[in-house]
Formats: C-alpha cells, structure tokens, sequence
C-alpha cells in the first residue's frame, strides 16, 4: 500500500507470519529516470522474505525496462504489476493502474512481455473492472494466464467503488473457477473469521489483507491461528506499542529520524485505533517532532 507498506512495516508483517509481502506501488517511468524517492522504494532488507515489488505503467516497453530493473537491482522474489490502482492521477492522466482493465489486449501485451523478460515469478494485481457495466476480471485473468503469469490476485471492486462499497466476492469466485493459476482474494478481509469466510466462498487460494493490516500487523498471527485450529492471541498493549517501536526504528532505519519521524505521524497513531484516548493519542503524535517526544507521548498509554 503506497505510503503505508515500507520496508519497516513488511517487515514487521513478516515476524507476525504473513505468507507475502508487496512494496508500494513503484512508478516504471521514476525507475527509469533513476527517481530517488522512487528508488528508495525498492529497499529490501537482507531477511525481507518472501516480498513482490509492485510496479505500474502503462505501456509495454516502460514496464519491461522496469521489470528489467527491479530483477537486476534487488532480491525480490516475485515482480507484481499493478493493474488495479484508482487514483485518477495514475488511471487518469497515467492512463496506469486500473484503467488497464479498459483495455485487455494492452494487458496481454505487457504481461507477456514482462514475463519473457525477466526469470523470476511475475504476478498480476486486477479489479473486478473498470465500472458495473464492464466488469471482466475473468475474461482479464484468463489473459493474464494464457500470458505466462503466475499467479493473480484479484480485488473484487471495480473502480468505480474505489476503496468504498462492499467486494463482490463472486468475481474472486468466478476467476477461481476460470483459471489454474493462484489466485489471491483481496477486498473487506477484516479479521480471522471474514478470511476463512473468503477461503471457503471463493476457494481462492490465499487472501490479500490491506487497511485492516495497518496499525494491526498482529491479524496475520490471528487468521493463521484460526485457520490452524489454535487459540487466537490477543494483542495486549505492551505488544502493542513495542511493536510500534520496531515500526517506528525501521523508519530511522532507512530515512534517518526526521523524515521518519514526519512518516510515523500519520502511521503511528492507527496502531492505537479503539483505545480509549485514541483521539487525544492521534492529536498528540501527530504533532510530534523527534523520536524521543514519540516515546514520551506512548509512555503514558496504558487503555
Ligand atoms: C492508502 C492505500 C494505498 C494503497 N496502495 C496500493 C498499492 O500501492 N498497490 C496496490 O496493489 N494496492 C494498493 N491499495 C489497495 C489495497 O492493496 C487493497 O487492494 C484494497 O485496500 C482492498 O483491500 P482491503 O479491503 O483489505 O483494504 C492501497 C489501498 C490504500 C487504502
């Protein structure tokens, strides 16, 4: 998830035993241009396994030279390409993401020619489509297959719903029947029980979890609990805020303290989401200006 899913994060994601992690979204052109703030998003620590790097674009000969890039530059064990981001400045002006679904000879076109370019895995991130009228995500997944990918992940909203409405689990159902490839569902997996629930309607093969992961890494641990048959562990707020820690370390980490600090502003307070004071917590991190007055401000919670 752009903005949310950095190296510190995966990471993190990882220790609490999700299957996969993806980096944000990368820009094929800002790779090509040798763009910092884009490389910067192909950070991988030496342990981060395994993790997809997510490009988009929207044209054949840009991605490839992405692809291209991401095999040769870092240890990555799958390149996913994003055909499902909403964001007009991407669908829109890039004519990227989503707006891909619109066209699935282009789909074809890039996806194998990406994977005749690079030996490593390449998956495929869709929507159910690009609005109610043209919902194709089967007839796309069956390109995508015949193209040579190797697993797809489908979140079943189109894009015209954006990020609201409920996911239409029947298109992760349908594209499960139509190919033999993985498929990922993806759309309103908000704890263990609503990931079983996915599981089981769609037979999907694995479930993709993205906001409710934030600030709450710990519902890997719970959905791989339920569905091994353990108890399932509750969070207590000492776990909580050390991991909010590590979080928040892996960001200086990388970034040094000040941006760091500026990134877990807005990050650091969805970790204390349903606390009693969560709007007091959130007024006073995000004002926050140094790693020390963090600490300060989640010394004092104890719900
Ligand atoms: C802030 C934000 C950033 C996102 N960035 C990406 C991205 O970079 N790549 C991607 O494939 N999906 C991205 N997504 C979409 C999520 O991965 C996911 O498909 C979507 O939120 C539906 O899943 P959910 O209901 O579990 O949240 C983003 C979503 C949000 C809310």
């Amino acid at each position: 998830m752009a903005g949310i899913t950095s190296s510190a994060f995966r990471n993190i994601c990882l220790d609490y035993k999700a299957g996969l992690v993806f980096s944000e979204m990368i820009s094929d052109k800002g790779i090509m241009y040798d763009n910092k703030n884009t490389t910067d998003l192909l950070y991988l620590e030496e342990h981060e396994h395994p993790i997809a790097i997510q490009i988009f674009g929207s044209s054949v000969d840009t991605l490839v030279n992405a692809a291209i890039y991401v095999e040769k530059n870092t240890k990555c064990d799958i390149l996913d390409i994003n055909m499902g981001c909403p964001v007009p400045k991407v669908c829109i002006r890039s004519k990227a993401g989503s707006a891909l679904m619109k066209n699935p000879q282009l789909i074809y076109d890039i996806v194998s020619n990406v994977v005749k370019s690079v030996s490593i895995p390449v998956m495929v991130k869709i929507r159910s489509g690009w609005d109610e009228n043209s919902i194709n995500a089967v007839e796309v997944a069956k390109l995508i297959e015949q193209a040579g990918a190797s697993a797809i992940t489908i979140h079943a909203r189109t894009r015209s719903q954006g990020y609201s409405g409920k996911a239409n689990w029947d298109i992760i159902k349908q594209v499960k029947e139509s190919v033999s490839i993985p498929v990922i569902g993806n759309g309103d997996v908000i704890d263990e029980i609503s990931a079983y629930n996915m599981l089981e309607y769609t037979k999907c093969d694995a479930v993709m979890i993205g906001r409710k992961a934030l600030g709450n890494p710990f519902i890997f641990r719970r959905i791989n609990q339920y569905l091994n048959n353990q108890n399932v562990t509750n969070t207590t707020t000492s776990e909580i805020k050390e991991v909010f820690i590590k979080h928040l370390n892996g960001l200086i980490k990388q970034y040094g303290e000040k941006t760091a600090v500026s990134i877990f502003r807005g990050i650091g307070p969805t970790y204390f989401k349903g606390f009693k004071d969560s709007s007091i917590i959130r007024s006073n991190l995000s004002q926050a200006k140094s790693y020390k007055e963090i600490i300060d401000i989640i010394t004092l919670i104890n719900n």
